[in-house]
């Protein structure tokens, strides 16, 4: 009986002992996974802040079909490290399409006067700018856009002097061969050009100098007026590169209904069906003050792309600003709330394939110094931070 006491004593012992084993494998199971989870879940953090750093607003619209660009500023022209690369950093990151805010316009291409201005060539324009952004673009894989050819403003000022006493036979000729002569030298290399800019004021065409002049004379053809003129200008431009894509661009046509929309869209349906102009595009320029980016408008703007598109027009956003101006009640919240349904609206249709925002950051911005006590119009602010208004655009792209 004793012996078979120890034996129940060692018994119960041993199997206390193996009991303990069993929790103890069972808590060290559970620590594991739970150790093991943690580090998933760290990596998965981890990789967020890369993606952060590395996956920009571009690839969420290539993903999409898209392209999402922006501008390129004269100082970063100048120096492609301005700002210690910061701009360089945003652009090469975030967009995957790109613009020269002002150095590809007439004043500096053609800043000297040709030898002879009613037969500009080739070398009469300072193409080193255009090389520079080609090559910048290119290292980038950026859709590269042109802008602009014939613009009212950023002219040169031997054109503003000698302009008012051309005949319209002279005017035919200076922008016909400057045209051809700057889309040859560009083909292949550009994708878009805004071939006309700004030509419309509210309900009829701009009026200055040339607009008296090709409206009042015919050229040696006997063509008259504006819409001839205008036509010619897109047949030019389509004879230089067959392939490039051609745009009307213009600022405050976006909204549906307005008398400048209403003008627009007539005009260039007219100018495309009744003229043969091979246009393939409107250029929605985009500038907007908050208050005025309401649900309304911003459906309307849906609305314009809609009606160019069913008369086959590309419809994209060129421009893109959202200013905040002193009074305004608007918070940078609302800014990304309007910048969302701004990019989801446009991109929500198929002619719809570009959006460009006008400045890599309010640092690159020229609301502040166009548009007194306005600012903060960009995704980025002014030490080149994101702001709200960036994870807008972001969220768009993502539910697109
Ligand atoms: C602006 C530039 O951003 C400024 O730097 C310059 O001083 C004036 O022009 N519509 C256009 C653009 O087509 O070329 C303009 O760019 C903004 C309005």
């Amino acid at each position: 009986a004793a012996t078979s006491k120890i034996n129940f004593f060692n018994i119960s012992k041993f199997l206390v002992i193996i009991m303990k084993c069993i929790v103890l494998v069972i808590l060290a199971t559970v620590l594991l996974i739970s150790c093991s989870k943690g580090s998933a879940d760290e990596n998965i953090f981890h990789n967020k802040e890369i993606d952060d750093i590395t996956i920009g607003l571009k690839n969420y619209a290539i993903e999409k079909g898209k392209f999402i660009g922006n501008l390129m500023r004269d100082g970063m022209f100048d120096n492609l490290q301005v700002h210690n690369g910061s701009t360089d950093n945003i652009l090469k990151t975030d967009y995957n399409a790109i613009v020269l805010g002002n150095k590809m316009k007439m004043s500096n291409l053609l800043r000297t006067r040709p030898q002879d201005p009613f037969n500009v060539k080739i070398e009469d324009i300072n193409t080193d700018i255009i090389d520079k952004f080609v090559n910048y673009a290119d290292k980038h894989n950026m859709r590269k856009r042109g802008h602009v050819m014939i613009w009212y403003k950023q002219i040169p000022s031997w054109l503003t002097n000698e302009a008012p006493n051309w005949s319209a036979q002279q005017v035919y000729d200076f922008s016909k061969s400057y045209i051809l002569a700057l889309s040859a030298y560009c083909k292949g290399k550009i994708d878009e050009w805004d071939v006309l800019n700004e030509g419309i004021v509210n309900n009829s065409f701009r009026q200055g100098t040339w607009y008296d002049i090709i409206n009042t004379q015919a050229n040696i053809n006997g063509d008259i007026g504006y819409y001839n003129y205008f036509a010619y200008l897109f047949k030019w431009a389509r004879q230089g590169d067959s392939d490039v894509e051609l745009f009307y661009n213009d600022y405050n046509i976006e909204a549906f209904g307005t008398s400048k929309n209403n003008f627009m869209r007539t005009f260039v349906k007219k100018l495309k069906l009744d003229y043969s102009a091979p246009i393939d595009g409107v250029g929605l320029q985009s500038h907007f003050k908050i208050n005025l980016t309401t649900d309304d408008f911003i459906s309307r703007l849906g609305k314009t792309i809609d009606d160019l598109g069913e008369s086959d027009f590309i419809a994209n956003i060129t421009e893109l600003d959202i200013r905040i101006c002193n009074g305004d009640i608007q918070t940078l919240d609302d800014q990304k709330k309007a910048y969302k349904n701004i990019v989801s609206t446009a991109f929500s249709r198929d002619n719809c394939k570009t959006i460009l925002i006008w400045g890599p950051s309010d640092n690159d911005s020229w609301i502040n110094s166009h548009f007194e006590g306005c600012g903060q119009a960009t995704p980025h602010d002014e030490n080149f931070n994101k702001k709200p208004a960036y994870f807008g655009i972001k969220e768009a792209l993502m539910d697109l």
